[in-house]
């Protein structure tokens, strides 16, 4: 089978990064047909869009999409986020962050959980307004039924594939009663379906507080887009921080696979970009797209890098970006 594989760059180290996956994935027995589309500010400066059509033309025929990171450029009027706007016109409605312990003194043991992120709604649905002069502003959080259900099923489905007998369902539906109150009724639904899948509520602020106190003790945690980008962030610096922080984002009919981290811009052509948080994304391409045996693979050359300390500075080690992407291509 022939994989057709978006290759997203995008700004600072994101080609660096994704130069570096893409001579990984040539490392592993699969066969693959890279295309490069543009996405950023230096697409916006290029071709006076940070998101043209072809890129979203390019990602919906591929089995699934590789990206590095943007950068958000001073205010220009009229630029869009096309991060954002990607996931909207791709209805990436799924942001999965996974949290897993690394073999290194700066990561906790014991961690290994999932958190599912509604990525198209909430309060990023980005209806904003201006009243009075400019001197009150709304945002509306806007939570639907149909949202709700596919991420909280999602949750529930990637639960049973690995044999996870728990999900927490993350909201503050005790203050916000109608948003969170719909979004906990839906999931209290979807979760009758799973009856082998214990479902357990908490409050935002608490989960906060418990990832905290003791992350080892949540598996899946599912929730609305501005608590699961927050909570996300909060859960990569227990294990590593955002040099090895993946995610992917999932629709019906695409697929984006990201490090966490942003464009970075001093460490441009530096070698200090740590492409571990791609690596891991690509892993989770891999396995999106059924390919197990080379994303376990390609997870424990990473493993057995960090483990020996071969890594770039902000894990403690004196490697390049290329210098790690051959160690790992070695032990492939
Ligand atoms: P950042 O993630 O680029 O950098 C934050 C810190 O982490 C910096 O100290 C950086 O040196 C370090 N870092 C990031 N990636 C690293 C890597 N692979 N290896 C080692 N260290 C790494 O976030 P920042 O500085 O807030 O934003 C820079 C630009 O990136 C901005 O224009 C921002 O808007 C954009 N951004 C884009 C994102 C995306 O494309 N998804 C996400 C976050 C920020
Ligand atoms: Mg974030």
């Amino acid at each position: 089978m022939t994989y057709k594989i978006t290759l997203l760059p995008g700004d600072g180290i994101g080609p660096e990064v994704i130069a570096a996956a893409e001579q990984v994935l040539c490392a592993l027995p699969l066969d693959i047909e890279f295309t490069r589309a543009e996405i950023g500010f230096g697409a916006y400066e290029r071709l006076g869009t940070p998101l043209p059509d072809s890129t979203l033309d390019a990602i919906r025929s591929s089995h699934a999409a590789l990206f590095g990171a943007v950068t958000t450029p001073p205010n220009i009027p009229g630029y869009f986020s096309p991060v954002v706007r990607m996931r909207q016109k791709l209805d990436l409605y799924a942001n999965l962050r996974p949290t897993r312990s690394i073999p290194h003194p700066s990561s906790r043991p014991g961690i290994d959980m999932l958190i599912v992120r509604e990525n198209t709604e909430g309060l990023y649905s980005g209806v904003e307004r201006l009243e009075d002069d400019g001197n009150r502003a709304i945002t509306e959080r806007i939570i639907t039924r149909k949202g709700s259900e596919r991420i909280v099923r999602k949750a529930f489905d990637l639960a049973r594939q690995a044999g996870r007998n728990k999900v927490h369902v993350v909201h503050k539906a005790n203050v916000l009663r109608q948003t969170c109150g719909l979004f906990r009724a839906v999931a209290l639904e979807v979760a009758k379906e799973y009856p082998e899948i214990e479902m357990l509520e908490m409050l935002v602020d608490t989960c906060a507080m418990e990832l905290v106190r003791a992350p080892e003790q949540f598996e899946i945690i599912v929730t609305t887009n501005l608590f699961g980008d927050i909570l996300s962030d909060e859960a990569c610096m227990f294990v590593g921080g955002l040099g090895v922080a993946a995610s992917a984002n999932i629709g019906a009919q695409a697929s984006v696979f990201e490090p966490v981290h942003g464009s970075a811009p001093p460490l441009v052509g530096t070698g200090k970009a740590n492409p571990t948080a791609t690596f891991l994304a690509t892993a989770m391409m891999l396995e999106h797209i059924g390919e197990t045996e080379s994303a376990a693979r390609l997870r424990s050359a990473i493993e057995s890098c960090i483990a020996e300390g071969q890594v770039t500075p902000d894990l403690g080690g004196t490697l390049t970006t290329t210098e790690m992407t051959e160690k790992v291509k070695c032990r492939l």
